[in-house]
């Protein structure tokens, strides 16, 4: 299934106050491989994902997701098909409610009332959501933000589901409620996480980015089992692999 293809040639990518956030990163993700995305504060991993649906253009090198090049004109395109939870829920969540947050995506789909309606209930179902439906989401705790934000890409349906730090505000039931909806998730998916327990429980594959380059790709592992690497990059063995 070539359309779940992630392809990043590369890719390099300066902010407008010149900040060289990546530099020249190349990789290929084939379809229902799980590959989390590992590095120090500021290594660029947010960067690397925003640019899986065209929220940042690259400035120089390509991204292909599945027979579609990333430009202007395909960005729609793109959007439906990788679906990207952002370390901000704020960024994702502007609607008066959180059911017509969830249900923004979906009714943008073309969907009929009653289709985007058990979407919904299904995708927060799947987060625990389903009593927030009603509430204004700025008056949501950082955890069930975050879960609402969850929600809202799933709602979509995504080929290739991509997550930044979705774990971060989490309580533990809900973190273990989420690696296993992660688990149940087929299709290509990409996280990008300081917890390396979570990236070893659900990623086949892990990449680490250092200062915007690719400095290590491989089986998880191999890279949450090597200590200097993982030191290297201001990292630390995942805490089930420490005594
Ligand atoms: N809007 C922006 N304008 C200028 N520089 C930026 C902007 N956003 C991020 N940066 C810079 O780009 C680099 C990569 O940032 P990025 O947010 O991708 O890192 P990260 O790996 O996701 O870090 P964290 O682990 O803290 O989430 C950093 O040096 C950061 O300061
Ligand atoms: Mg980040």
């Amino acid at each position: 299934m070539s359309h779940h293809i992630v392809e990043f040639k590369n890719v390099s990518f300066c902010y407008p106050d010149g900040t060289q956030a990546l530099k020249d990163i190349s990789f290929r993700i084939t379809h229902g491989e799980s590959v989390g995305i590992i590095g120090a504060n500021g290594a660029g991993k947010s960067t690397l994902l925003m640019h899986l649906n065209g929220y940042l253009m690259p400035t120089s090198g390509t991204v292909n997701i599945g027979d579609v090049y990333l430009t202007k004109k395909t960005q729609q395109e793109i959007r439906r098909k990788v679906g990207i939870v952002f370390q901000n829920s704020d960024d994702q969540l502007f609607m008066p409610t959180v059911y017509e947050d969830v249900a923004f995506g979906p009714l943008n789909l073309g969907l009929d009332e009653a289709a985007v309606r058990e979407r919904v209930d299904f995708a927060l179902n799947l987060v625990n959501g389903l009593e927030l439906k009603n509430k204004p989401p700025h008056h949501l705790s950082c955890g069930q933000k975050s879960a609402v934000a969850i929600a809202s890409v799933i709602a979509m349906e995504p080929d290739i589901l991509a997550m930044d730090e979705p774990a971060a505000n989490l309580d533990p039931r809900s973190r273990r409620l989420l690696i296993n909806l992660l688990k149940t998730f087929e299709h290509s998916k990409i996280i990008a996480s300081h917890d390396l327990d979570l990236i070893m429980d659900v990623c086949r594959r892990c990449i680490v980015v250092r200062d915007g380059a690719v400095a290590a790709d491989g089986p998880v592992m191999e890279i949450l089992t090597d200590k200097t690497l993982l030191e290297e990059n201001h990292l630390e063995l995942p805490l089930s692999l420490q005594r």
